[in-house]
């Protein structure tokens, strides 16, 4: 089976968020279950500086576009085709915003192009002739209108994963021709979104069958609190929706082996996990006397879904806890700012580091004891799953992928011994500071916390079995004949 894996960023090249780790990971583990897969991606400036062995591999016309596919293997070995053109290689920094922080001025013509290469594979322009076309977020999402347009002369299935709804890709309908879209795409059904056009509905409403990241967000999404205006399209789509877990890269977060950790642990040796704290809390510079307390830990990317405002706001209360506090993180300048005002008058208690540190992160998920993500969604989230790993036990809102992949430390749990992590139910300050005060109760029971803590540790969250569900699922894509509900509703 050929897969063609289209995505606008992946590790260790470049990346923004999670996406970037599933881009590397999942194709690995495809590629070791048989498949035959290779990625597409945008050649951004600051990636073809850092791409060594970059081959000429086709040269094509995106419409009034010329550009290249040049051929490379990811670290892991896994082709890649790198899409350079204008718009991707004539500019440095962030893939999808200005250095001011607002989207790129072409960012509707960069991903359009992204969109017309992916579907000249489909179309058989070039000599690479996937059987899925496996597409990923907005900045994928016209690819199935191209595919349509033209339709590939042999069977090509085309499966849309939904990273994160909350970024779609909304812009002025007037760009349709240029986009080379045909008019009759802009409906209710179709790319219409209030008026505007929106990529992520192309991936929604037109791709064979639509994934995202947890069975839960799967759910959720086809409800109106999560659905980002979207949920109607999806309830309509629910047969062709599917939720399927991440994993992580098990070599990568492996407390026993991170080449970043010079004390290592595993679930049978958990003592190496204390040098971590020791280690962590000297970097952070916090005082020797507070070593007995808990060290708390959140690494984040500063956006509204993460919650951070319930942080903000508990702060006061949740610092009158015998607890330190660790935050790494960088984005949204406002909430920066807001964070940097609410932690001051703990600055003995609080380390509030910000940028984008991949050594510190390994730092902080060995050497803390907690890990607090109060997101408002998380379609999956990767850092509980690391923070599991490393036995550091997440105290986290139940949404998304926390509710599939922690077990929470209920009476139940706890007797029968599967309990992992602390959920909470409302996306508030007190809810949150109840599950932290649950946390801080049983922090003081050794034997019941390293349980939970070995708990965790022995999670199963290899790609293996992400990759096992989804060569399933593009057998079942192959196999099902004409499944394209929105196209035959829309198709001539
Ligand atoms: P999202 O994609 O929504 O940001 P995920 O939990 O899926 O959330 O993935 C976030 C990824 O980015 C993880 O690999 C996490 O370790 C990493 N990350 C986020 N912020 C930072 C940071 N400031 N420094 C280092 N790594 C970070
Ligand atoms: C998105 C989501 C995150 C998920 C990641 C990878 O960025 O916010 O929850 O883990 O994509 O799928």
């Amino acid at each position: 089976m050929q897969i063609l894996y289209v995505v606008s960023e992946v590790a260790p090249w470049i990346k923004t968020g999670g996406l970037a780790d599933v881009a590397a990971g999942l194709p690995k583990a495809l590629h070791q279950a048989g498949a035959d897969i290779r990625l597409l991606i945008p050649g951004y400036a600051d990636l073809l500086a850092q791409t060594d062995g970059l081959r000429l591999w086709a040269t094509l016309r995106l419409r009034d576009v010329p550009a290249r596919i040049l051929e490379t293997n990811l670290p892991s070995g896994i082709p890649v085709y790198i899409l350079e053109c204008p718009g991707f290689a004539d500019r440095h920094g962030n893939p999808y915003m200005k250095p001011d922080g607002h989207a790129w001025d072409d960012n509707a013509q960069r991903f359009n192009r992204l969109a017309l290469a992916a579907a000249a594979f489909a179309n058989d322009q070039l000599s690479f002739h996937p059987h899925i076309l496996h597409l990923n977020d907005w900045h994928t999402g016209l690819v199935p209108v191209h595919v349509l347009q033209h339709p590939p002369q042999r069977p090509v299935r085309t499966l849309f994963t939904i990273h994160n709804l909350a970024y779609q890709g909304i812009f002025p309908a007037h760009l349709l021709p240029q986009l080379g879209i045909q008019p009759r795409w802009m409906t209710i059904d179709g790319l219409e979104f209030h008026g505007q056009l929106s990529f992520i509905k192309g991936g929604i409403a037109l791709a064979d069958h639509i994934t995202t990241v947890s069975p839960s967000y799967a759910q959720e999404i086809q409800t109106p609190a999560y659905g980002e205006g979207l949920d109607g399209l999806l309830r309509s789509r629910a047969h062709h929706l599917s939720g399927i877990l991440n994993g992580i890269d098990a070599e990568l977060w492996n407390p026993a082996t991170d080449p970043y950790l010079t004390h290592h642990f595993s679930a049978q040796h958990l003592h190496g996990k204390k040098y971590n704290k020791t280690a962590l809390r000297h970097t952070l510079g916090f005082p020797k006397t507070g070593k007995k307390k808990p060290l708390v830990a959140m690494i984040t990317r500063f956006a509204a879904q993460k919650g951070l405002d319930l942080v903000i706001e508990a702060l006061p209360e949740l610092m009158g806890r015998p607890l330190e506090l660790v935050i790494l993180g960088s984005g949204d300048s406002g909430l920066e700012e807001a964070l940097k005002r609410a932690v001051a008058p703990f600055s003995q208690r609080i380390a509030l580091q910000l940028g984008y540190d991949e050594a510190l992160a390994h730092h902080i998920e060995a050497g803390a004891d907690m890990f607090l993500m109060p997101s408002r969604f998380e379609p999956c989230g990767l850092n509980q799953l690391y923070s599991l790993r490393y036995g550091t036990v997440p105290i986290a809102r139940a949404t998304g992928g926390l509710r599939d992949t922690i077990v929470d430390a209920n009476a139940q749990n706890l007797a029968k011994g599967t309990a992992s992590g602390f959920l909470f139910e409302e996306p508030t300050a007190r809810s949150m500071l109840h599950a932290v005060d649950r946390a801080l109760a049983l922090y003081h029971e050794p034997s019941i916390w390293k349980t939970m803590m070995r708990c965790g540790m022995a999670i199963e969250c290899s790609w293996a079995t992400s990759a096992a569900a989804y060569l399933q699922l593009y057998r079942e894509l192959l196999a099902r004949p004409g499944s394209r509900w929105g196209a035959r509703a829309l198709l001539p």
